[in-house]
């Protein structure tokens, strides 16, 4: 089982998510373009919260858009050509929001519809989170991703998250409250509260 976790925003949550999800499914984690290597990036959390983790395709020295951070590092993201591990089971995490560009031709999306994999759409569940998250359902759907089901990451918002899945016809996976502290301990745990580990099985 190989799983794509993408969001409806940068900064949401992703990567907490998605390595609380691999460690819970005990998948590999990998996060095929990072941008930005100052401080901790998103496969040195995932270690830290316990994941195995594969190393990134592309390692972009800026904080920005891949397709910008590429360039200032004078290298081009082939999207077309990147290849998922072979790793099984293996979570994957996107960067930024789905439609997100890797290059001058294509955005997260189109990647996601190459590789024919389910998406798992994280969306915090604060004010403008019902926007947001049926945007980027309908992108992911105009291009024939099938998206498995929406985590929601943050404080109990329990009508915005009907709304989504209302007006969006999708599956409510879970959400992940916002956790204090924020250490491997508390992410399992609250990962395996508040997840159907079933959910991803498939
Ligand atoms: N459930 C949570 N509990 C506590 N802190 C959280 C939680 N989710 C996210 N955070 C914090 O919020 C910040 C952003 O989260 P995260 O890095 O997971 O976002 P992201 O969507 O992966 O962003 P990017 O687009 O850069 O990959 C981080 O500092 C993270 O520790
Ligand atoms: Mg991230």
């Amino acid at each position: 089982m190989k799983l794509v976790v993408a969001g409806t925003d940068t900064g949401i949550g992703k990567t907490v998510f998605a390595a609380g999800l691999a460690c819970a499914l005990k998948a590999c984690y990998w996060k095929p373009v990072q941008a930005g290597l100052e401080g901790e990036t998103d496969s040195a959390f995932a270690a830290r919260m316990g994941a195995k983790v594969l190393p990134e395709a592309y390692r972009l020295n800026l904080p920005m858009s891949p397709h910008l951070a590429a360039a200032k590092d004078g290298v081009q993201i082939d999207a077309d050509g990147l290849a998922v591990p072979d790793a099984d089971p293996l979570v994957i995490e996107t960067a930024g929001g789905v439609l997100t560009p890797l290059s001058d031709q294509r955005l997260f999306a189109d990647l996601m519809r190459r590789l024919k994999l389910p998406v798992v759409l994280c969306a915090r569940t604060s004010l403008g989170t019902i926007n947001h998250s049926l945007l980027s359902l309908e992108a992911l759907r105009a291009r024939g991703v099938s998206v498995l089901g929406m985590a929601f990451i943050g404080e109990a918002n329990v009508e915005s998250e009907k709304s989504i899945c209302d007006f969006g016809k999708v599956k409510r996976l879970g959400r992940l409250p916002w956790l204090d502290p924020l250490t491997a301990q508390s992410l399992a745990k609250a990962i395996t509260e508040n997840f159907d580990m079933q959910d991803f099985a498939s």
